[in-house]
């Protein structure tokens, strides 16, 4: 079998921690594996496959002899990175926001879009956090009955941030249960025993950036600009997977029972759904997991054709590091 070299552009963040650990959980054919971070990082020693793998600084010449990358070290690096790799003859899996939207480059979910994997030159996107999971839940729906209309609330946790938040929030917990002064540092306020409703920055419609990426990522990812799309996204105190409400209009009518079969019957997506017995996904019992839990599925009984869903999956996993290697699985078949 054919092995790849294959680097991990920001390995000492949450996302490239999990990539790392994903290669591995995944058996990708790595014939070498390279991580690669700021000059803060380099030294760093991580274990992979049995092997220790010293962390380097990122250079411009990082690239050569390298088959696929994946970044996620932020928009910066990406912007200023990437095209460096592509013009070295990597294929760029990227995490970040900052070629999503492009038209030259596909963003993809290999559940919902594989076959936009076919116009890739170089580069693929791979979408935010909390589109993943809600489109992986969307796909067998809209497959079935068509979407007009989404509307969804999301509860996403910390680790979406990043490294510091996580640790941010611990330090918040720990304090204020022993009367110490904490940091308020990765968000605007404390987010200890607390609800944000602001991810992202505000736009000028009343929309934060992460709001619209709901909608413009779901529209290029189904390839269709009639979905409409509203997104409150809410940062809560978990530390991770990101849970959302998510009410769907669908063209046409579609039964409770049809939906949960045709959820269980797709690929990534796991139904747990018996509320008579309490079972409902959690995201304390989604951290570390690979699917996208569906739950509490019943009509919206505020209108004809619609169904509202509880959809929980780790943001870490599907919702980056997972969604990436998948793209890179696919690549190399
Ligand atoms: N967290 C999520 O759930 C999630 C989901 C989807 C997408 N993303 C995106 O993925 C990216 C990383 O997120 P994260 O949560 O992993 O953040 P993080 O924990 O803060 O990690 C950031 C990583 O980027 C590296 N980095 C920073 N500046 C660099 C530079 N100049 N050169 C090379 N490496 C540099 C850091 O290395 P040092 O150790 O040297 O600082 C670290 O490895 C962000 O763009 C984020 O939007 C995150």
């Amino acid at each position: 079998m054919k092995k790849y070299n294959v680097a991990v552009v920001g390995a000492t963040g949450a996302v490239g921690e999990e990539m790392r650990l994903v290669l591995e959980e995944r058996k990708f054919p790595v014939e070498k594996l390279n991580l690669f971070a700021s000059g803060r990082s380099a030294g760093k020693i991580y274990n992979f496959a049995g092997e220790k793998i010293e962390v380097q600084e990122l250079k411009e010449n990082s690239f050569s002899g390298i088959d696929i990358a994946l970044f996620s070290a932020g928009d910066e690096v990406s912007a200023r990175f990437a095209p460096l790799a592509i013009q070295q003859g990597t294929i760029v899996v990227d995490n970040c926001k900052y070629f999503r939207m492009d038209p030259e480059v596909p963003l993809v979910v290999p559940e919902v879009n594989p076959h936009d994997l076919e116009w890739h030159r170089g580069l693929i996107a791979n979408p935010n956090c909390s589109t993943i999971q809600m489109v992986v839940a969307l796909k067998p729906i809209y497959d079935e009955v068509g979407i007009e209309r989404v509307v969804v609330a999301t509860y996403q946790s910390v680790s979406g941030t990043g490294k510091e938040a996580i640790e941010e929030l611990e330090n918040q917990a720990a304090s204020i249960t022993s009367g110490e002064k904490y940091e308020i540092k990765a968000y605007p306020y404390q987010i200890a025993y607390n609800a944000l409703p602001h991810i992202g920055s505000f736009t000028e419609n009343g929309y934060t950036s992460e709001e619209m990426k709901m909608l413009d990522e779901t529209r290029k990812i189904f390839g269709d600009n009639n979905i409409r799309v509203a997104a409150t996204t809410v940062r809560v105190p978990v530390y991770r997977a990101h849970s959302e409400v998510v009410h769907v209009e669908t063209k046409k009518k579609i039964s409770v029972q049809r939906a949960r079969e045709i959820l269980s019957a797709f690929p990534g997506v796991k139904v747990i759904d018996n509320p008579e017995k309490l079972e409902y996904p959690l995201p304390l019992f989604s951290e570390g997991k690979d699917e996208v839990f569906v739950g509490r599925i019943r009509e919206d009984i505020s209108t004809e054709n619609g169904l509202v869903m509880w959809v929980v999956s780790d943001n870490l996993r599907k919702g980056a590091a997972l969604n990436a290697v998948q793209i890179a699985e696919h690549l190399i078949k």
